[in-house]
């Protein structure tokens, strides 16, 4: 395990250790599996920062489900809304189904609350978030987050499936942005 990385122009320094989350995310998925048993529910995947995360949470998942994929990008407008478009959509029927939306990240909340807007115009039966990791400090709109690993600081990470530039995705720990 190393103390600090460099990606490209910036220094990163560990942060949270690869058992931490191995223990952290197993809590998450023990705590989905009581409470969504016999809903058999579909786990969302949102790509691409979410991969790992979701790679290792579903494989502790011990109940019957589905698993999705889709990938959004957001563009952020003159108002500072932002706005959602699906880059991988979703073409198969979530309706009178349970979601539990996986995100790696849940930064200012735009991205979360938009994908809200467009899941529930499909009418599932329910929705609900499960994020690695939230910056609760920058937290724009108002969101129910039903499952989190971490609550963290304002600082950039990387590493565990986050990016810096494309970069960093592979790392097992994550790391933090040095100043
Ligand atoms: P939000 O819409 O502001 O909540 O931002 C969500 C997206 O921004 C996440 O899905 C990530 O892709 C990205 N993001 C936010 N914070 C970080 C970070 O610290 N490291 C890497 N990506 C981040
Ligand atoms: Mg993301």
């Amino acid at each position: 395990m190393m103390e600090t990385v460099e990606i490209k122009d910036k220094k990163f320094s560990l942060y949270i250790s690869e058992s931490e989350i191995k223990e952290e995310v197993k809590k998450m998925a023990a705590a989905i599996s009581s409470d969504l048993e016999g809903k058999r529910p579909i786990f969302l995947v949102i790509l691409n920062g979410s991969f790992i995360f979701a790679a290792d949470l579903l494989r502790e998942i011990s109940i019957p489900c589905e698993m999705k994929f889709m990938r959004v990008a957001s563009y952020e407008g003159t108002n500072s809304t932002g706005n959602v478009t699906e880059v991988l959509g979703l073409d198969e029927s979530i309706e009178e189904r349970t979601v539990v939306i996986v995100e790696d990240i849940i930064d200012s909340g735009t991205t979360m609350n938009e994908l809200l807007k467009i899941l529930e115009r499909r009418s599932p039966a329910e929705i609900r978030i499960a994020s690695l990791l939230v910056k609760p400090k920058n937290l724009k709109v108002k969101l129910e987050i039903d499952y989190r690993c971490f609550d963290i600081e304002n600082d950039f990470i990387v590493g565990y499936g986050l990016d810096y530039n494309q970069e960093g995705r592979n790392l097992k720990e994550i790391y933090k942005i040095t100043d």
